[in-house]
This record gives C-alpha cells, sequence and structure tokens, in this order.
C-alpha cells in the first residue's frame, strides 16, 4: 500500500525554494520521494537548498517572476527538461508594509507581482498541453492577512485575499485538466520574511503580535506539510480550498 502522501517519482515544481517555507516545502517534497525543480532568484540559495535535498533527481530553474509574461514558457521549458509537472508549489511572495497614502505603480507591481500574478501566470503556464501530468496539484500559498484588517498592509492584504479567489476560480477552471488547485493560509512564520517584518515594529508591537498567536509562532516545515499533502493523493478529493496553517491564529 502506498504511503500515505508519498510523493514518489512526481515531479514538484517548487517556487520561493531558496528561502522560508519554500525551501522547507522543496525538502518535505523530496523526502516524500519526490524529484524537485527549485526555483528563485538567487542562484547561491538555490544551491544551498539542493544541497539538503533526500533523494535524486533534483534540479535548478533560477527565475525571476516579476517578468509576468514569461512565466507560461518558462514552465514549459521545465516540463520538457525534467517532464511533464505533478505538483506545483507557488512559494515565492513578498510583504512590505505601507499606508495606502503613500503607495504608487512601483509598489502595486512589486507585491502584486511577486504574490498574485506570477500564481495567475503559473498556472496558465501548468495548464499548457504537455505540461503537467494527468493527475495534477497546484498549492498557492495566501496568508492570514487575507482575512484580517491590518493598517500598512493593505495591498498585500489584497493580493493575498486575490489568490484565495483565484484558487476557487481555478479549481473549477482546470477541473476537465484534472489539475487540482488549493492554497494554504499561514499565520506568523518564523523566516526571514517575519525577520524583515520585525524589524519594522517595535519589541512591544512584535510580543504583542506573538502573544496573538495561540500556539506560538509556526515553522516553515508547519507549513510544508501542509503543502505536501495538498500536493499528495492523499488530498485527491480536494479542491478549491484555502487550509489556514495557523495555530489556531484564526480560530481565537
Ligand atoms: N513568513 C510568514 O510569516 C508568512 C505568513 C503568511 C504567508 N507567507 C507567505 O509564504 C510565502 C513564503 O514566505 P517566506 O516567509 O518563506 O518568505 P522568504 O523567506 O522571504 O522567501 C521568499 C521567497 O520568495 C522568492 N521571491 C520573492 N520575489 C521573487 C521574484 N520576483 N521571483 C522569484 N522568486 C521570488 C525569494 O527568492 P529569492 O530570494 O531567491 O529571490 C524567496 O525564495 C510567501 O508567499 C509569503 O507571502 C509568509
Amino acid at each position: 500500500m502506498t504511503p500515505l502522501g508519498d510523493l514518489s517519482g512526481r515531479h514538484v515544481l517548487v517556487t520561493g525554494a531558496s528561502s522560508g517555507i519554500g525551501r522547507a516545502t522543496a525538502a518535505t517534497a523530496a523526502s516524500l520521494g519526490a524529484r524537485v525543480t527549485l526555483s528563485g532568484r538567487d542562484g547561491g540559495r538555490l544551491s544551498e537548498t539542493l544541497a539538503r535535498l533526500d533523494g535524486h533527481g533534483h534540479r535548478i530553474a533560477a527565475f525571476d517572476l516579476s517578468d509576468v509574461d514569461s512565466i507560461p514558457g518558462w514552465v514549459k521549458l521545465q516540463a520538457a527538461e525534467a517532464g511533464p509537472i505533478d505538483g506545483l508549489a507557488h512559494c515565492a511572495g513578498v510583504q512590505i508594509g505601507k499606508p495606502v497614502r503613500s503607495v504608487d505603480q512601483a509598489f502595486f507591481d512589486t507585491i502584486l507581482h511577486a504574490n498574485l500574478l506570477s500564481a495567475l501566470a503559473l498556472a496558465r503556464g501548468l495548464r499548457q498541453k504537455g505540461c503537467h501530468a494527468e493527475r495534477a496539484a497546484l498549492v498557492l500559498v495566501s496568508s492570514v492577512a487575507a482575512e484580517i484588517g491590518q493598517p500598512g498592509n493593505v495591498v498585500y492584504s489584497a493580493a493575498k485575499g486575490g489568490l484565495v479567489s483565484a484558487t476557487r476560480g481555478l479549481a473549477m477552471e482546470f477541473l476537465r485538466d484534472g489539475i487540482r488547485v488549493n492554497c494554504v493560509a499561514p499565520a506568523m512564520v518564523e523566516t526571514e520574511m517575519m525577520e524583515r517584518f520585525r524589524q519594522t515594529t517595535t519589541v512591544e508591537q512584535f510580543e504583542a503580535i506573538r502573544a496573538a498567536h495561540p500556539m506560538g509562532f509556526g515553522k516553515p516545515e508547519d507549513v510544508a506539510s501542509a503543502i505536501a499533502f495538498l500536493l499528495s493523493d492523499a488530498a485527491r478529493w480536494i479542491n478549491g480550498v484555502t487550509l489556514p496553517v495557523d495555530g489556531g491564529y484564526l480560530a481565537k
């Protein structure tokens, strides 16, 4: 009997694999037997991820997702080089806090491209003929920020909310293509993104945020497990959902 969550022999493409949640997702997928294509912009940090992976057949495909128009062609290239994609985990993202009164086009572009438009273009790329396996899965990474009002985080929250809507729509649009589409919504996770955020707060503000997490902050591996589950056949009847991975943050 196949172990629950097994990804043996599957080709899994992970964006954001040079850091944090993406790096942990790549490691988890590899430990479950996947051949992982690691993507991010920083080749040196992708090599560090590669060195940590169990198993064989992994590869690096550095790419800047802000070039949205080039994404479908890039996905096609990955499938041509490493075989049709069984799972795509889109873990790349950028969070920068800024009140709406001081945002401009360049800020919109940075946040929306990295978080939302890249996801839509990756979905478009995955759906192309020959790019995905007969049964494939796409997992997007939203945030609890999509569900709560946070001053100074409106553009990021809007991008992450867009991912929740896109997950439902894509799940229905891709039914006939055999591609399931799901999403995870983490609360605060101990990554470099959190460290950068910590530097924008006072100690008191940051401790108040910690106190709002009933089970403390998450580890990247906590989110990676949920992503790997959604990529696997164990989730074959789960489609169009956003799973909070938040240690009870939204339940309180
Ligand atoms: N950490 C949290 O508390 C938290 C909470 C909720 C949701 N999330 C979401 O979880 C996801 C992962 O976050 P994280 O905490 O792991 O962040 P992180 O440690 O800062 O890593 C972000 C990753 O995104 C990649 N990336 C950013 N812009 C890119 C671009 N234009 N093209 C290609 N890759 C790009 C980075 O690659 P390079 O550095 O190589 O460019 C890096 O691998 C994000 O979507 C984030 O919004 C995080």
